[in-house]
């Protein structure tokens, strides 16, 4: 691994807590819970991590969550997470969760949550590992749902720093839950929304017009359309990418083929990220060694992108000061 890879402070801003979910621990959650898989082994959980899109790999993650049924496991998940963190220097993380995935098998939301964080309060004690968390919605589901999730979760607002909206892009545009994204942002919650992964630069505007996000997941498709790269550069809303997910959903053909280069050298404010790191084959550093071997990125790069992940997190002045040099 590339020293300078290894050792640069970073935050990352895209992050599926179910999807840092490796198959070790699948395994070894699915006996302790009684729960069948269909594998009979790690060895054939593994082989079976071969995706043709961004579905074929849902249906894989949503059946693979149902191992997790305890706040004990949730903690485990999270503190797995938390310890890669601390290993790779990342200071600052800003974790997804998709209570639905849960409360639609009958799991208390508070039993999800608390799982959660109390492993983020141990690793801020523990490990010096900054964090926050945002609860995204599943868009497969509808607005109807979304918005009762958001009223379950809002006696915990305090746990959590915004909203985001997940899972299936094509077919269900940005636009149906502007009423949930709406609601979430008068109770102070930030948005952010993926959009641009496998949909149209359309979702991109209308995440940025409608839910007001003051980030993108994905918009690699952004490159389709000249006027929103001038906007996104204009207004430096970042691009939250992942590029080892990319290749593996077949967003791009091969790593040399993904534009994240493009991207930074047009100027916008372009981060890495690792999305699921225990389906795509890596962490974040893992993620930042893969571009930067495929498309040539130099040490300025590497240190643009670090940068800009702080840029993009939703800290304050002094506490990006502290975490990038402390
Ligand atoms: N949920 C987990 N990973 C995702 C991704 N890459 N796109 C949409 N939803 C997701
Ligand atoms: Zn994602």
């Amino acid at each position: 691994m590339n020293s300078l890879i290894q050792t640069l402070p970073k935050v990352e801003l895209h992050i599926h807590i179910e999807g840092s979910l490796e198959p070790e621990m699948m395994f070894a959650l699915a006996q302790r819970n009684g729960v069948k898989l269909p594998y009979a082994s790690v060895a054939e959980i593994k082989a079976a991590y071969q995706f043709e899109n961004l579905q074929t790999f849902l249906d894989l993650y949503y059946s693979g969550a149902k191992v997790l049924q305890t706040e004990q496991d949730f903690y485990d998940l999270t503190w797995a997470y938390l310890q890669k963190c601390a290993a790779q220097s990342v200071r600052h993380t800003e974790i997804f969760f998709d209570p639905q995935t849960h409360t639609d098998r009958d799991m208390p939301f508070e039993v999800v949550l608390n799982g959660i964080t109390a492993a983020l309060q141990t690793g801020r004690e523990q490990l010096q590992v900054s964090s926050a968390l945002i609860l995204c919605f599943l868009r497969h589901l509808s607005a109807e749902a979304a918005m009762a999730t958001l009223e379950q979760a809002l006696p915990y607002r305090d746990s959590l720093i915004g909203v985001g909206l997940d899972s299936s892009e094509m077919g269900h545009p940005p636009s149906k839950f502007q009423a949930v994204f709406d609601r979430a942002r008068a109770e102070g919650l930030r948005t952010v929304a993926h959009a641009g992964e496998e949909g149209p630069p359309e979702y991109i505007w209308e995440a940025i017009n409608l839910l007001k996000v003051s980030r993108i997941d994905h918009g690699v498709r952004c490159v389709e359309d000249p006027a929103l790269v001038d906007y996104l550069v204009e207004h430096q809303i970042p691009l939250t990418v992942c590029p080892l997910s990319n290749v593996k959903l077949c967003v791009f053909e091969t790593m040399a083929n993904h534009n994240l280069k493009q991207l930074l050298d047009r100027g916008l404010c372009v981060t890495v990220n690792s999305d699921d790191p225990a389906y795509f084959g890596g962490y974040l550093n893992e993620n930042f060694e893969a571009v930067q071997t495929a498309l040539g990125l130099t040490n300025e790069d590497l240190k643009k992108l670090a940068k800009n992940s702080f840029r993009a997190a939703f800290l304050s002045d002094t506490e990006r000061q502290q975490l990038a040099i402390g």
